[in-house]
C-alpha cells in the first residue's frame, strides 16, 4: 500500500490565487491519463503508476480549491477500462477503496463534498457501500464538490438517460435539452468549463460527452503523477485568457464594433487580449 495521502492542515485562512486571474472556472474536469507510461518510464508495473497518480489527487483537488473552483470532476475509470487485464482493474477497484477509506474523513474536515458519477451496480458491495458512506457523510459540504467518474461512459450514460425519460412516458414534444441534462449522472452540477487531459492526448475518451459541448480544453504533457501546481497554474492562465462566444460573437467582434476597420488596434486579435505572440492563448469557435 502506497504511504498516507497528506493533506494540508486547517487550510485559514484560504490563501489568495496563486496566479491572479481574470475569471477562474467554476467547474474543471480532468482525464487523468499517463500512469502507466509514468511506471513505465521509471521500469515500474502499471499499478504503481496508479498508486503515483492516487497520491496525486490531494494536491490537485487544495490547488484548485485555492482558485475558488467549485467542482471539480476527476475521470478514474472507464467503462471501457474493464477491458485491461484483471489484475490491473482489481488493483484500481483497491485504490478507489483504499482513497475512500483514507481521505474520506479528510475531504469532509475541508469541506468538500463527494459525488460519484457512473454505474456502481458492477462494483463489489462493499465498494459500493463505502462510496455511499462517503457520499453520505460529506453531502453537506459547500466549499467543492469532487466528483468522481468511476465505471463512467459519456455514451453509456446518453442511452441511460433516454431509457429512463421513456419509460417516464416522457412526450416527445417535452424533450429538451435542459430535459435531457437532469436525466444526465451530473444533474444539479454546472457544465464543466474546462476539460484537461494529462500525457498529452487530445482525446475526450468517451467522458462527459454532454456536458462537454462548449468546454474549454487544455492538453498538457505532463503524466498525471507528476502534474503539479505550475500546470494547473498555466491550465487556468490559459482559460481566464480564452474568449468563450458559445457560438455567437462577443460585442467587440461583429461588423459594427467600433474598432472594426479590417484590423484590429496593437496588433492583437481583440482589444481584450494579450498579444499573440504570448503562447498561452486560445481561440474558440
Ligand atoms: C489513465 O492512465 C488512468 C486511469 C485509467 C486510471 C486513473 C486512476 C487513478 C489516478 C487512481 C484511481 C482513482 C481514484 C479516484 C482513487 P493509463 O494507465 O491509461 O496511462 P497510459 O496511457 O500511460 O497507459
Amino acid at each position: 500500500m502506497p504511504p498516507v495521502l497528506r493533506l494540508r492542515r486547517n487550510p485559514s485562512p484560504p490563501p489568495p490565487p496563486p496566479v491572479p486571474l481574470v475569471r477562474a472556472p467554476r467547474h474543471v474536469a480532468i482525464i487523468m491519463d499517463g500512469n502507466g507510461r509514468w511506471a513505465r518510464s521509471r521500469g515500474k508495473p502499471r499499478l504503481a503508476g496508479h498508486r503515483a497518480g492516487t497520491e496525486n489527487i490531494r494536491r490537485v483537488i487544495s490547488r484548485f480549491a485555492d482558485y475558488g473552483v467549485e467542482y471539480l470532476t476527476l475521470y478514474a475509470f472507464s467503462t471501457e477500462n474493464w477491458e485491461r487485464p484483471p489484475y490491473e482493474v482489481r488493483g484500481l477497484m483497491r485504490l478507489l477503496s483504499y482513497f475512500l477509506k483514507r481521505e474520506a474523513n479528510e475531504l469532509h474536515k475541508e469541506g468538500i463534498r463527494l459525488l460519484h458519477i457512473g454505474d456502481l451496480s458492477p462494483l463489489s458491495p462493499r465498494l459500493q457501500d463505502q462510496i455511499r458512506d462517503a457520499i453520505e457523510l460529506t453531502k453537506n459540504n459547500t466549499r467543492m464538490t469532487l466528483a468522481i467518474a468511476f465505471n463512467y461512459g459519456g455514451r453509456a450514460e446518453i442511452v441511460e438517460a433516454v431509457r429512463r425519460i421513456a419509460a417516464d412516458g416522457v412526450p416527445p414534444e417535452q424533450v429538451s435539452e435542459g430535459l435531457i441534462t437532469a436525466y444526465m449522472n451530473t444533474a444539479g452540477l454546472p457544465d464543466p468549463d474546462l476539460v484537461i487531459r494529462t500525457a498529452g492526448e487530445m482525446r475526450l475518451s468517451n467522458f462527459l460527452l454532454w456536458q462537454s459541448a462548449y468546454a474549454e480544453f487544455c492538453s498538457v504533457s505532463a503524466c498525471w503523477p507528476d502534474f503539479d501546481s505550475p500546470h494547473i497554474d498555466d491550465c487556468l492562465l490559459a482559460y481566464s485568457q480564452r474568449r468563450r462566444r458559445f457560438g455567437g460573437l462577443l460585442p467587440d467582434e461583429t461588423d459594427e464594433a467600433p474598432s472594426f476597420n479590417g484590423h484590429h488596434a496593437n496588433g492583437r486579435a481583440h482589444a481584450d487580449e494579450p498579444p499573440r505572440d504570448n503562447g498561452r492563448n486560445g481561440h474558440s469557435a
